[in-house]
């Protein structure tokens, strides 16, 4: 599908008053679309899936099944029983963490990358305290790169997993996860793939990375809030134990005995999401349609045009370099002299919607030695418009505060 800015607005429906929304590594908008498919969910379909042997219900159950499907298609799994609906990556993440962090013992080791939002580094903290395991952490460049071989130096026999986020959060970098799998399993290290802000602006597969584990947010993805994806590999998960523990995730309860159900429903303990994982995958079918190709093109204009204006306004810096296509929308920057919480409240003033602080990666800001920044996050429905009105404040930031 060819955008134009007119058609994206219209496709958004919270985006057709004044605001520029330039906040969308924290939560994207979603299209009417996500919004229909939620209430026909619940116009239509609402019942307990799995739990009844009545129309609804079973109409209930093909739904958040066909969810499943369509997630297992988007991300290229080779089985729908690999997808396990979460509430988001947090809990994907934690989820990953826990089962992994049973098999652990004190001579093991966890490697995270410093650059992790903290969702991709306190789960596997916790799982190490627990376990006795040692944790270590793999620095990135200060401008966000980690190649390969500084994985492989890192990298110990003992190391028995890898965390890393696909892209960054901060830096808004892709990292190269296919060839970081590679040297992870040529060390029998598995590797887990943090892909919150990489499944909205590239085609993520996960055979072709050979992901052990991969966790998405729904509501990253133009989807709601509250479904979240974690990918297992199948004979993985098969041999983990389960997470939470409650209703149907069971196959077999004694007082004495508990048998529990195969994959997924082993991993979704309790009521799930259906309405949600129908928005989700209205959310799918939504970016299926229009195409990676179509969405890199627009965000990657976007920022081309965002870095243009940047770079002739004195006293910005941008974290990880001015090369447009390294930041896949992302861009996180400082002003100097000027606290990143009074930048974003002079933007919120223009009704331009920016995030301000350490974006829930504080171990990165510690390594970087910059205790704050400010983040502007474009996705395909921005405009030039919007662009440009982000520039025009830019600009006026400094002499705001009284500073030439
Ligand atoms: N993880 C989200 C962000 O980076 C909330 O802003």
């Amino acid at each position: 599908m060819t955008l134009n800015d007119k058609k994206v607005k219209e496709l958004f429906p919270i985006l057709s008053g004044n605001i520029v929304y330039l906040d969308s590594a924290a939560t994207a908008q979603k299209p009417k679309c996500v919004l229909d498919a939620i209430t026909d969910f619940y116009l239509h379909k609402n019942a307990n899936p799995m739990r009844g042997l009545y129309d609804l219900s079973i109409t209930a159950t093909d739904d958040y099944e066909l969810s499943r499907k369509a997630c297992a298609r988007f991300i290229g799994a080779a089985d729908a029983c690999e997808i396990i609906f979460t509430r988001n990556a947090t809990e994907s993440l934690n989820l990953a963490a826990d089962c992994i962090g049973a098999t652990l013992t004190p001579d093991d080791e966890i490697l995270v990358a410093t650059s992790e939002h903290h969702s991709n580094f306190l789960p596997w903290k916790k799982a190490c305290e627990r376990s006795g395991a040692s944790i270590r952490f793999l620095d990135c460049m200060p401008d966000g790169i980690m190649t390969p071989e500084m994985l492989k130096a890192a990298l110990t026999p003992k190391t028995k997993l890898f965390s890393v986020a696909q892209i960054s959060n901060v830096f808004g970098r892709i990292n190269p996860v296919e060839e970081y799998a590679k040297i992870c399993h040529e060390n029998g290290t598995l590797i887990c793939i943090d892909a919150s802000q990489s499944v909205p602006h590239i085609a993520v597969d996960v055979r072709k990375i050979d992901a052990d584990f991969l966790a998405f947010s729904g509501h990253k993805l133009y989807g709601p809030m509250g479904i979240g994806v974690l990918y297992g590999k199948k004979k993985l998960l098969k041999k983990l134990p389960p997470f939470l523990r409650g209703g149907e995730m069971i196959d077999y309860v004694s007082k004495e005995r508990i048998i529990f159900a195969d994959l997924p429903h082993k991993y979704e303990a309790g009521t799930v999401s259906a309405a949600d994982a129908a928005g989700l995958r209205a959310a799918i079918e939504f970016v299926e349609g229009i195409g990676f190709d179509e969405i890199e093109k627009r965000e990657l204009h976007l920022t081309e045009l965002a870095m243009e204006g940047m770079k002739k306004i004195p006293h910005v810096r941008l974290l990880g370099g001015y090369t447009p296509g390294e930041h896949n929308g992302i861009l996180t920057f400082t002003i100097d002299d000027v606290h990143p919480h009074d930048i974003a409240a002079m933007f919120a003033a223009e009704n331009v919607c920016i995030r301000a602080g350490h974006h829930c990666a504080q171990p990165l800001h510690l390594l970087l030695g910059i205790p704050s920044t400010v983040r502007a996050s474009i996705a395909f429905y921005n405009t030039d418009e919007d662009i440009e009105k982000f520039l025009s404040v830019l600009a006026t930031i400094r002499s705001q505060m009284g500073y030439e």
